[in-house]
């Protein structure tokens, strides 16, 4: 998305995730924004302005009793000419002394005097974030608007693990193209996705599952939400990070995601591109089975509930669009339009995911999209592009935008 004439004035903070929001000035950069940069005296102990200034193609603003800043750009001006403030990294220290109302640096002073959205990346120590006091602080802010995107889980440069490691450059470019898309084709509706694989027990160790990776169905989310949705993605067993901006729940059962997706309901569209298991084992045994003298244990299977037709034949909470994917082998294009039929979806994405053809784990798609009016083949693309081009069909036939 391009940001191009959008004003960003970042406020980068004194903590070690401020490397990384000098990548973040040249991602926005790249997508056309104007990026200003507000440095405090303890992000300047990480990054030099030297840097900021060279990436940000701009003059870095440090002091709030600078009279040739003043003079310059008044700090009541910074705080306003922007679309957007964004914090990265927004330190405990940042996030209490905002809380606080306090005006003690230009930073804050920027913060306490803007009537702009304020996007906040937090890095921290785990115990510090999980501090009653940054918690409460967290609260005050998010009930004032302040939008709040992570911290992620992972290792600390301090060595710990847990919450409290910046969002990547690139989750928070995402979060500022989601800002400013929210005006986007998709804005005010509602959608639901299902991805991944669902995972059937067998035993405690032991299940049935398939090859799904939830590629394609998370890059449907993610399409949905960047076009301004608000979307629920229920995801089975998959090794991807969540899509920006979307709520996940995560499940293992095709039960489980049946009751996810109902409790998700109303959306204006539904996309079922979950490989949900058709059987699972009539029971799941609560003790491990024990190999036997030479004979395999015979496992009774019984059919799992289908969501993609749940949904379709769901009465008034029917989504006004409901869409399926088909996994074929073989006569793709026919056997899609028949399940079409048979789940009472509206639209149905085939594709053949024979061996060899990569449509299972892969990064490319080639699909033919499926409605009462006949089959549209699109050529192969990556499923990331796949997604970006059902969004457009459905906002179109939403009559959004
Ligand atoms: O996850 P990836 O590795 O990126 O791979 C993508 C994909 C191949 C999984 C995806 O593009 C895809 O085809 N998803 C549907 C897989 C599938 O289960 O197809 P099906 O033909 O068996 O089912 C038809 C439709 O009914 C699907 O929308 C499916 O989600 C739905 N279904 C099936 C069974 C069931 N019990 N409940 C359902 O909702």
């Amino acid at each position: 998305m391009s940001l191009s004439d959008k004003r960003i004035l970042l406020v980068v903070a004194g903590g070690i995730a401020a490397y990384k929001s000098l990548e973040l000035v040249r991602r926005l950069r790249e997508r056309g924004a104007y990026v200003r940069c507000v440095l405090t005296n303890s992000g300047a102990e990480f990054v030099t302005p030297l840097a900021l200034s060279a990436l940000s193609g701009d003059k870095v603003y440090s002091e709030l009793f600078s009279l040739t800043d003043e003079a310059e750009m008044g700090h009541i001006q910074l705080s306003r000419e922007a679309d957007l403030l964004v914090i990265a990294p927004a330190t405990a220290d940042l996030l209490a002394r905002m809380a606080g109302g306090q005006a003690n640096d230009l930073a804050t002073t920027v913060l306490l005097a803007t009537d702009k959205p304020v996007l906040a990346a937090p890095a921290m120590n785990v115990r510090m974030w999980l501090h009653p006091a940054t918690q409460a602080n967290l609260a005050i802010l998010k009930e004032r608007g302040v939008v709040l995107l992570g911290p992620e889980d992972g290792d600390m440069a301090c060595g710990e693990f847990g919450p409290g490691r910046m969002s990547e450059p690139m989750e928070i470019l995402a979060a500022v193209e989601r800002h400013f898309a929210n005006g986007g084709v998709l804005a005010g509706r509602r959608a639901l996705v299902t991805s991944g694989p669902t995972l059937e027990a067998i035993d405690p160790v032991r299940f049935l599952s398939n090859h799904s990776s939830g590629r394609q169905g998370h890059a449907i989310a993610a399409a949905l939400a960047a076009a301004g949705a608000q979307t629920t993605l229920v995801s089975g067993p998959v090794s991807l990070d969540d899509p920006p901006g979307v709520e996940v729940q995560r499940v293992n059962s095709a039960d489980e995601m049946l009751a996810a997706c109902q409790a998700a309901l109303p959306v204006d569209v539904a996309v079922c591109a979950a490989a949900v298991a058709d059987w699972r084992p009539r029971h799941s045994l609560a003790g491990k089975i024990k190999k036997g003298d030479g004979h395999a244990p015979a496992i009774k299977l019984v059919e799992n509930p289908d969501i993609l037709a749940t949904l379709a034949a769901a009465g008034p909470a029917r989504p006004t669009l409901v869409i399926g994917f088909a996994a074929e082998t073989e006569n793709v294009i026919e056997q899609a339009s028949a399940k079409r039929l048979k789940k009472g979806c509206d639209w149905i994405l085939a594709n053949d995911v024979a061996p060899g053809t990569g449509t299972f784990g892969g990064a490319e798609n080639l699909v033919h999209v499926i409605d009462a009016q006949g089959a549209e083949s699109w050529p192969r693309m990556s499923k990331a592009a796949v997604a970006q081009k059902l969004s457009s069909r459905i906002a179109e036939a939403l009559g959004a935008g």
